[in-house]
């Protein structure tokens, strides 16, 4: 079998034999990893990545409309505080699919984006995801139970986003910096195209952006969408993706590396594809902190944009459309419809085998058309889709025009 034969067979199993949440702490595992993972788990990101290196860092917890109650982290000044008096300007960071929010602080202090702001003068703020390890909770839904993981990224758009906006709204009284990673891209234009959360958003800086995916060479997507999960998902359940917390799916995936001719070396670049410049110390990062679980109905409903090449919300089989759009078909998202003053900085990648050149230029044309010149953007010819994140050199090739961009706008 061919690698792609591997991974369809992979999916099947996956889906079909694995119907149900699984425990997620590795509680079942006897890996020393997972057992690190549980320490980290109990001290927090502010603990683990931050406040060692010199920062102040708060945990906050914020619940949003459906009860998810998700973690955020705050860095509210640099090293060195600077007193200019003006008022700190807040920006939330939002990471992609299948991390959480110590992805932008794998590096070194003085590469980390997070950091870079926060000497820069700027109130950061750190989102994680609902189901990530550290936003694992809800009002009354429990994460082992399929209802917990009964969303997608419509949800994270609707009901995510706007949480940890309004929080920081909350907290500030001033308008957000939004800058989002990967998927991140996908929830805010999805969110600031509907009117959510925007008129609380002062500026927008996209990193890799998942959206229209016509081109794109992920493999585990890729076979996702030719498998047509979609209309398995009745059947299946709708139920959490745990690679790491699943000892059997982690060994399966990796059976599957190691059989494969690819260098697959951790499960993110099975799905996310090869980077330039990471520190090969970051791998070590990866192997214990990701992929981080998400929902198995996300990964299907980002593998039906790129059956179906529209931008829709989920389409499930036709009782659960009828039922919940009242429509046999899911509506379209209009993802360009942005407020016309809304400034915009889109960095991107020749090499990104998430967010594809072909696609992105096509996203940068719609939304062009729109805002005009409150578009800017940055093309890093040899970047890979984790470089926006990861790379040893993204402060001088990327991190310095964001923060010229942010500082611009004030
Ligand atoms: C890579 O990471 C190691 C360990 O964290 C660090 O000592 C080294 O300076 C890093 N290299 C670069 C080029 O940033």
């Amino acid at each position: 079998m061919d690698l792609r034969g591997l991974l369809r067979f992979y999916f099947l199993l996956v889906f079909v034999a694995h119907p149900h949440a699984h425990p997620s702490n590795g509680a079942t595992s006897l890996d020393p990893k997972s057992q690190r993972r549980t320490l980290q788990q109990e001290i927090g990101t502010c603990a683990n990545s931050v406040a060692k290196h010199g920062y102040q860092c708060q945990e906050f917890y914020v619940t949003t409309k459906d009860g998810y109650i998700l973690n955020m982290q705050r860095i509210p000044e640099g090293r060195v505080a600077i007193a200019n008096g003006e008022k700190k300007q807040p920006v939330l960071l939002q990471h992609g699919l299948m991390t959480d929010g110590m992805t932008w602080l794998a590096n070194q202090p003085q590469q980390n984006l997070p950091l870079i702001l926060a000497d820069n003068g700027f109130d950061v703020w750190i989102a994680n995801s609902r189901g990530t390890r550290f936003s694992r909770r809800h009002k009354f839904l429990n994460p082992n139970t399929k209802e917990f993981w009964d969303w997608s990224w419509d949800e994270l758009a609707a009901s995510d986003l706007p949480a940890f906006v309004d929080f920081i709204y909350s907290q500030t009284s001033q308008k957000v910096h939004y800058v989002g990673h990967s998927l991140g891209c996908l929830t805010a234009l999805v969110s600031f195209s509907q009117g959510l959360a925007v008129d609380k958003v002062k500026s927008a800086v996209l990193l890799g952006p998942i959206a229209y995916m016509s081109s794109i060479d992920s493999i585990l997507l890729n076979v996702a969408a030719e498998t047509y999960l979609g209309e398995a998902v009745e059947l299946i359940g709708m139920a959490e993706f745990n690679p790491l917390g699943d000892p059997a799916v982690n060994d399966y995936l990796r059976s599957i590396c190691s059989a494969s001719a690819l260098s697959c070396y951790d499960l993110v670049t099975l799905l996310s594809g090869n980077n330039c410049c990471l520190n090969a110390s970051a791998l070590n990062y990866k192997e214990e902190n990701e992929p981080q679980p998400t929902s198995t109905k996300n990964l299907i409903h980002l593998a039906q944009i790129i059956r179906t090449k529209v931008i829709a919300r989920f389409d499930g089989l036709l009782a659960y459309n009828l039922q919940r759009y009242g429509a046999y078909t899911p509506p379209t998202y209009d993802v360009a419809n942005l407020p016309r003053d809304l400034p915009l900085f889109l960095c991107h990648g020749g090499n990104d085998a998430l967010a594809d050149v072909e696609d992105v230029q096509y996203l940068l044309y719609i939304l062009k058309s729109r805002i005009g010149d409150k578009l800017k953007s940055l093309f890093v010819k040899d970047y890979g889709h984790l470089d926006f994140i990861r790379a040893v050199n993204a402060k001088d090739l990327v991190y310095n025009q964001v923060v010229d961009f942010l500082k611009s706008q004030k």
